[in-house]
């Protein structure tokens, strides 16, 4: 484990435990305020994420930005948020267990670190991986499982929710639960509260 932040993202940066290194452009480690008590997962960078170094900076993450909004929640202020896999998968496949085997030391220990008390995993492969692996996501989401003293809720992913707008309002209703589990929790004050 590596205790400094700095430290941690220089290493990653030079990452080369996997073969996804050799067709990516940027080592996506993740964005966000380091003293957050919320941590997001995503599965892996797609390819704008793989061209400008950060997660969901595409049309899905455009939409995970309005719905973070939607619960005064940002990654410039108060949620981290970082990838299963820190490299993207030519074409986008899924990232392969042995890929997402070489890569969850990075993401453990930035969730060292982090300590967050609240993980939300995006979509079905990180929450599989992070919160169980039989996970059923499309009934499973939105759904508070508590792990080492961590409340952990699957989301749909947001790509997902762009291939077929009809799952908005669900996915909306996942960050009204999450914003009601925050206000339970977490230190954050929300400008409505009494
Ligand atoms: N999808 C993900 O899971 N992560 C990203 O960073 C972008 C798209
Ligand atoms: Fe290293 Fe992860 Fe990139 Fe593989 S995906 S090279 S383990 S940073």
């Amino acid at each position: 484990m590596i205790d400094n932040w700095i430290d941690l993202e220089n290493e990653c940066m030079k990452c080369t435990k996997c073969e996804l290194c050799k067709t990516r452009t940027n080592v996506v480690f993740g964005v966000g305020n380091k003293n957050a008590e919320v941590f997001f997962i995503g599965e892996g960078p797609g390819e704008n994420e793989d061209l400008q170094g950060e997660p969901f900076v595409g049309r899905g993450g455009k939409l995970l930005d309005k719905m973070l909004f939607s619960v005064d929640l940002s990654r410039e202020k108060n949620i981290y948020i970082a990838n299963i896999v820190k490299c993207r998968p030519p074409k986008n496949r899924d990232p392969k267990p042995e890929e997402q085997l070489a890569c969850t030391d990075w993401l453990r220990n930035q969730f060292a670190i982090i300590k967050p008390k609240i993980v939300v995993c995006l979509g079905r492969i990180a929450a599989a991986k992070i919160i169980k692996p039989d996970i059923k996501i499309t009934k499973e989401h939105g759904i508070f499982f508590e792990k080492g003293g961590v409340q952990m809720m699957a989301m749909l992913h947001p790509a997902a929710v762009l291939r077929d707008p009809r799952k908005k309002p669900e996915a909306f209703r996942d960050f009204q639960i999450l914003r009601e589990k925050i206000k339970e929790i977490c230190n954050y004050t929300y400008s409505d509260d009494e």
